[in-house]
């Protein structure tokens, strides 16, 4: 049907036809908000590169948790800052390590809200990569164990779900293992999938202490040209036993989101990155666009494109504006 026979403004003429058709829609069960948590007491100091988001000892952690968790968020992904750094990243897998510590008192607090894990550990190398490094290069298989390792004390401290973001070959076929060796079947694994190689995790890298002290991340993670071996690495995770497959970062990947939800049938996620909330948030603060408004198209666009979940930096705020 063409013009004047169709009409598509018809539908648009006001805000309750254009409620009937509307196909999208957010809602706070999509919304997964990552934190970032430091040793120490009642620190809440704020991320220059991310606006309005801070590092948080574990008392305050609670404190952001329980407003998350009030405002319908049911989960948390959480990112620790370890008091040392070492080649091997041993505070990752230290059982008084500073995420295990947080586990811990989150979930004794808030024995409901889900915490997610990030296992990688980049913020635990003084190097900085996401792997043991042997002569300058990232040795894949060595890696494999202190992931695992990494995992499973996560589990012990009491996660509920456990997220590889290292990029390293395998990775889900040995923390699967290692959780189920030792009774924690029931907990899934939430794999960074399709994990580019972006100039967006910039904000995190400062926000984190974990940029590489030599080298980039381009021999684990994808080049933002390939789409194809997207699918290559999410059908190798789902073969490991991935229960999620997330893409990452989110907005500049609008397509292959759309793609990984056509080829499988898990739930995906996507990461909406540090530099893509710092983009939002500078051009606001400058007054160039309008960031509430930005926020939600840019939240609506990824879930069009096809994911069910959406890890972002918004998620309290995007919740306060859908609760409203
Ligand atoms: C750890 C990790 C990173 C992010 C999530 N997990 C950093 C990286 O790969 O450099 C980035 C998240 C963000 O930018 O918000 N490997």
């Amino acid at each position: 049907m063409l013009f004047p026979d169709y009409r598509p403004r018809r539908l648009r003429q006001n805000e309750n036809f254009r409620r009937m058709i509307k196909e999208t829609h957010l809602s706070v069960n999509d919304l997964i908000m990552p934190f970032f948590v430091v040793n120490g007491k009642k620190i809440k100091r704020p991320i220059s590169s991310m606006p309005g988001q801070f590092h948080l000892s574990i008392d305050q952690l609670i404190e952001q948790a329980s407003l998350a968790y009030s405002m319908g968020i049911a989960a948390i992904i959480i990112f620790g800052i370890p008091g040392k750094k070492d080649p091997f990243g041993s505070q990752a897998f230290a059982k008084d390590g500073i995420i295990q510590r947080a586990i811990a008192e989150i979930k004794q607090k808030l024995p409901e809200l889900i915490v997610i894990t990030d296992v990688c550990l980049c913020e635990y190398t003084d190097h900085g990569h996401c792997g043991i490094v042997e002569n300058q290069a990232i040795d894949n298989d060595a890696t494999l164990d202190l992931l695992a390792k990494t995992a499973l004390s996560h589990a012990k401290a009491g996660a509920d779900m456990v997220a590889p973001s290292d990029m390293m070959d395998g990775r889900v076929t040995e923390i699967r293992g290692a959780l189920d060796e030792n009774n924690f079947s029931h907990i899934p694994i939430m794999a960074y999938s399709a994990k580019y190689c972006s100039a967006f995790y910039g904000p995190f890298r400062e926000a984190a202490n974990s940029a590489p002290r030599f080298g980039d991340r381009q021999t684990y993670q994808m080049d933002p040209a390939n789409s194809r071996e997207a699918i290559r690495e999410a059908s190798m995770d789902v073969e490991e036993g991935a229960d999620i497959i997330m893409v990452k970062p989110a907005l500049a990947y609008l397509d292959i989101i759309s793609r990984i939800r056509d080829e499988f049938d898990l739930p995906v996620a996507a990461y909406q990155v540090s530099g893509e909330y710092a983009m939002i948030k500078a051009a606001d603060q400058l007054g160039w666009l309008d960031g509430q408004r930005a926020m939600i198209e840019s939240l609506l666009s990824i879930k069009r494109a096809g994911s069910d979940m959406i890890l972002t930096y918004f998620a309290m705020d995007a919740a306060k504006a859908i609760n409203k």
